[in-house]
């Protein structure tokens, strides 16, 4: 996997001098993310392919790596011998079918919802939201950090009169930019435009939880008319958090106040596609104003059923025991680095950080997403330790996060163990340690950690130039 991502990283421009232009010109683009080490590549997944640990993936109730959810599968398919396994068609044309329709109406009913919508994708989904509920003159509120395809929908794709972000999980920033809303936007306060506001329930690159009842007590005070409704997009919370897997809002109990929410089905269920949860009204908006949706084909039956076979295991309480593992694990993950006289250390000096892992003892739940802070350059040197000590937890850089917030992210998983999640603390500590030994060696010795030479030199080898 190293080597894959090694090779790619290699610029290609400047041997392209006597090439075609088409490709030179797309190559010379590319070369710019090379020239980061930040070049995207489709590569072998190691925990799939080898003994090394999976603290990556979004498989994280474990249905698709323990074989659950393909039993399920299996059984359902064989309870419809004849299905064809396409839709046919776009679902507003030809391409509708009962099962779908059925498959809509008992996930909506999980999710205590009126209804809902099938969709080939999350990211579709958020195209569809924003380009078909806000209405001209509306105005978009939303965190900062909300999703690359939330971003995507609202930029590209909404009628809404502005938008204005607040700052991550800042109740103050939010009830700052909705009294700047109230002094500057007349007809919203008037009472005849309204404002969405786009949050998450779990953050997918920090893991940290939207204070969704304090922004809404926000709303109501300053906005008593109602014209501030939420969007909930729940694709990391889905599966394992609220009651059997139902999500950040049903834990909540706020199902009847959140006009609409987004399930994702690539993550803890374990198969593709999403469902948006509204009511009828906004269900018709969607099929008639968002282009994404009615100019596509229909999520095909076997989606469908996979879809259905993993709620089918929720519903059955048989997810309950990976959801509660995961709270566990986290927490022994937290309180076994903590624990280690170097986190103090290493802490003290800038090195590593990990907000969640602080005062979790008074959240009502811990998240599965973890993300591992350190200085921005040893980003890269902390993932190389962990995959060489077969623990599979990637650094995230820009542009997925904003420049200079580079971090590993560690995900947590219902099949990893109490071992695995030891192994792993200790190995963050280890690499801590070499790390505040190399910082406090005398000038001029080689200040590179030990895994990191290890793949420079075989950079070298590929004559690859080390920039980091
Ligand atoms: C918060 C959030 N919303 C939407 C999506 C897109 O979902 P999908 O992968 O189904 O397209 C993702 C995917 O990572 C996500 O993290």
């Amino acid at each position: 996997m190293l080597s894959t991502w090694m090779k790619s990283q290699k610029l290609r421009a400047p041997a392209m001098k006597n090439e075609s232009v088409f490709y030179r010109n797309i190559e010379e683009a590319l070369d710019v993310r090379r020239a980061d080490h930040a070049l995207y590549n489709i590569k072998e997944n190691i925990w799939k392919s080898s003994d090394a640990v999976d603290f990556c993936s979004n498989d994280l109730l474990s249905l698709g790596a323990s074989g659950l959810l393909r039993e399920k599968f299996m059984a359902e398919l064989a309870l419809y011998p004849n299905f064809t396994p396409g839709a046919g068609g776009s679902r507003m044309m030809d391409g509708n079918y009962e099962y779908l329709e059925n498959l809509e109406r008992e996930i909506a009913e999980f999710h205590g919802a009126e209804t809902g919508l099938f969709v080939g994708s999350g990211f579709e989904a958020n195209l569809a939201i924003f380009a078909a509920i806000p209405r001209p003159g509306d105005v978009i509120v939303y965190d900062e950090l909300v999703h690359a395809s939330s971003i995507e929908g609202m930029e590209k794709h909404s009628l809404a009169n502005c938008r204005f972000p607040f700052s991550h999980n800042d109740v103050e920033s939010f009830r700052d930019v909705l009294l700047n809303i109230w002094e500057t936007q007349t007809l919203v306060k008037q009472g005849v435009r309204s404002v969405i506001v786009a949050v998450e329930s779990i953050y997918s690159m920090d893991g940290d939880v939207c204070p969704l009842e304090e922004l809404m007590e926000a709303a109501a005070e300053i906005f008593p008319g109602g014209q501030v409704q939420f969007y909930v997009d729940e694709a990391h919370s889905t599966g394992v958090i609220g009651p059997r897997g139902s999500g950040f809002v049903c834990e909540l109990g706020l199902e009847k106040s959140i006009p609409i929410r987004l399930h994702t089905f690539g993550k803890a269920i374990a198969s593709a596609g999403a469902i948006i949860l509204c009511n009828h009204t906004v269900k018709a908006a969607l099929t008639n104003f968002a282009r994404s949706v009615i100019y596509t084909t229909a999520p095909s039956f076997i989606v469908a059923a996979s879809v259905r076979a993993g709620y089918k295991l929720l519903k059955d309480g048989q997810t309950e025991a990976g959801q509660k593992h995961i709270q566990h694990l986290v927490k022994h993950f937290f309180k076994t680095i903590t624990a280690d006289p170097i986190w103090a250390k290493a802490s003290k000096a800038g090195a590593l950080s990990c907000p969640l892992a602080e005062d979790w003892e008074e959240r009502a739940f811990v998240t599965h997403i973890v993300p591992i802070w350190t200085r921005p350059r040893y980003t890269y040197w902390l993932m190389f330790h962990l995959l060489l000590s077969k623990f599979c937890a990637y650094g995230v850089e820009y542009p997925t996060v904003p420049k200079g917030q580079s971090r590993v992210r560690v995900t947590f998983h219902a099949n990893n163990t109490e071992a695995e999640t030891d192994g792993l603390a200790q190995s963050i500590c280890s690499w801590a340690r070499e790390m505040l030994d190399l910082e406090e060696a005398e000038a001029g010795e080689d200040r590179i950690p030990k895994a990191a030479r290890q793949v420079y030199s075989w950079m070298a080898d590929e004559a690859i130039e080390v920039t980091h």
